[in-house]
């Protein structure tokens, strides 16, 4: 493709450390599709008659299927898979393939078919992230009142429903898809006819190949649009962003599903045995995603560091963007769709997650708080008192609302029998009627929302 001023071919490692045809290959639809569109204009634009775009067209199209049929040979002589196209099209239809790359470089063709690839792997990881979101809701909403305890530091803090739980997660989700949704927007434009780096003398049609390919229309200035792979960095940065909040809702059920919280029995499907103790019910799909977040993450900096030093326009090393965009995207597909599956298949085991929430004095702050509302005292004085009733529950081995009523006037003689009415984990998840808090029915009023929202 590029031997006129050379004498000799390439060494065999030079071959090799050149070669990304065995990873690139994954966008020949893409490489397909951008050519096409070019070869159109080319002809629309008289720059190639009307019958050799006609032939280019029905050549690539033959390639395409090729393509579908064979898949795509590690052809390391041909470098890359717009190379290896070049060749297919040209073994097909002769020389006039070589008109194709009239105005045009693998340059832009590279940061087309890049972004043609980006911009589908955001729309498989929205549909993956939608479906994540009915699941969750549809698990939120068979435990809108199952109170486990909420925690912070993991100790035991104030009691919640499930459903609110598993929302905070759905909110997490949103905004990861709307993160997405904003990479997309922002990349949807198109770098073809930037050729090498300074534009072409052809008379081109850029706002027709853009069109063609679905973008919103051309990149304004061709040197950034040849050399810029943001689009990729704001892919794989909301992908970091997304395993994240997959990997802490994997945490949890880590944890729930260990035996001393036994908050959670994950499936059969969902499960993995040992193979020494018989017992164990592993869950390794929820650490496998925890894992891969970190995995994920790496291909963000793996491809920062790519760039951060390259100077206008391209450079060999940005032929490297492509391995952890392709890792990133294949390990975030996965975990998407191992949480979906793992969620919706798990038992909450809610007698378990109630007895847990009841024993760690977790209504301790209604206990202030009624105080504070029905006795007039002030809150840091409340605060004490009820330090002081946990502290007596504790001694006498039984939670808050167990407590008799004497041992409670002992503390201070303001509290009387009304108090029970606000000790109870119900009670206490009831009153948490503030916009957006736990209480049963606005846990029933943000899923009824958000199911609104999702169709
Ligand atoms: N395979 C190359 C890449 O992925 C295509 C662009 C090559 N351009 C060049 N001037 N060598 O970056």
């Amino acid at each position: 493709m590029w031997g006129g001023r050379f004498a000799e071919g390439p060494a065999a490692v030079m071959r090799e450390i050149n070669a990304s045809i065995p990873f690139d290959k994954r966008m020949w639809r893409q490489d397909v599709a951008g050519s096409q569109a070019h070869v159109a204009m080319l002809g629309a634009q008289g720059i190639v008659s009307a019958e050799d775009a006609a032939a280019i067209a029905a050549g690539l199209a033959d390639v395409g299927e090729g393509y579908a049929q064979d898949g795509v040979p590690d052809e390391l002589t041909l470098e890359d898979i717009h190379m290896l196209t070049e060749a297919r099209l040209s073994e097909r239809i002769g020389a006039v393939a070589g008109r194709l790359h009239t105005a045009r470089s693998r340059n832009d063709q590279v940061a087309t078919d890049f972004r043609l690839w980006v911009r589908d792997a955001i729309d498989a990881i929205d549909a993956g992230l939608t479906e994540f979101q009915r699941t969750l809701l549809d698990v939120a909403s068979e435990h809108a009142g199952s109170v486990l305890p909420g925690f912070t530091h993991l100790q035991s803090a104030q009691p919640v429903v499930l459903g609110h739980h598993l929302m905070a997660y759905f909110e997490m989700i949103a905004r990861d898809r709307s993160r997405f949704a904003d990479a997309r927007r922002r990349m949807n434009l198109c770098p073809l006819g930037s050729a090498a780096l300074a534009g072409t003398g052809f008379p081109i049609d850029r706002e027709a190949t853009a069109k063609a390919l679905g973008f919103d229309g051309p990149t304004r200035n061709s040197l950034d649009a040849v050399s810029d792979r943001d689009f990729a960095l704001d892919y794989l940065s909301a992908a970091a962003q997304c395993s994240l909040h997959l990997s802490r809702l994997a945490e949890e059920f880590v944890l729930w599903a260990s035996q001393p919280f036994g908050f959670v029995s994950l499936s059969d499907q969902w499960s993995t045995g040992s193979s020494i103790m018989p017992q164990k019910r592993n869950p390794d799909a929820a650490e496998l995603v925890r894992g891969h977040s970190g995995r994920i993450t790496g291909c963000l900096v793996s491809l920062m560091m790519t760039m951060k030093g390259l100077p206008l326009a391209y450079s060999k090393d940005m032929q490297d963007d492509k391995p952890p965009v392709f890792e990133a995207h294949d390990l975030l597909a996965l975990s998407i769709a191992a949480m979906t599956g793992m969620v919706e298949s798990a038992t909450f085991r809610t007698d378990r997650m109630r007895a847990l929430a009841e024993s760690g004095y977790s209504t301790a702050t209604d206990l202030a708080d009624w105080l504070v509302r029905v006795g007039g005292v002030p809150f840091r004085e409340a605060h004490h008192i009820t330090g002081r009733v946990v502290a007596r529950a504790e001694t006498l081995g039984v939670t808050l609302d167990q407590l008799p009523l004497e041992e409670l006037t002992a503390v201070d003689a303001r509290i009387d029998a009304r108090v029970y009415d606000v000790l109870s984990v119900d009670a206490s998840v009831a009153s948490r009627t503030s916009f957006g808090g736990t209480a049963p029915g606005n846990v029933r009023a943000a899923i009824a929302a958000a199911r609104e929202e999702l169709a």
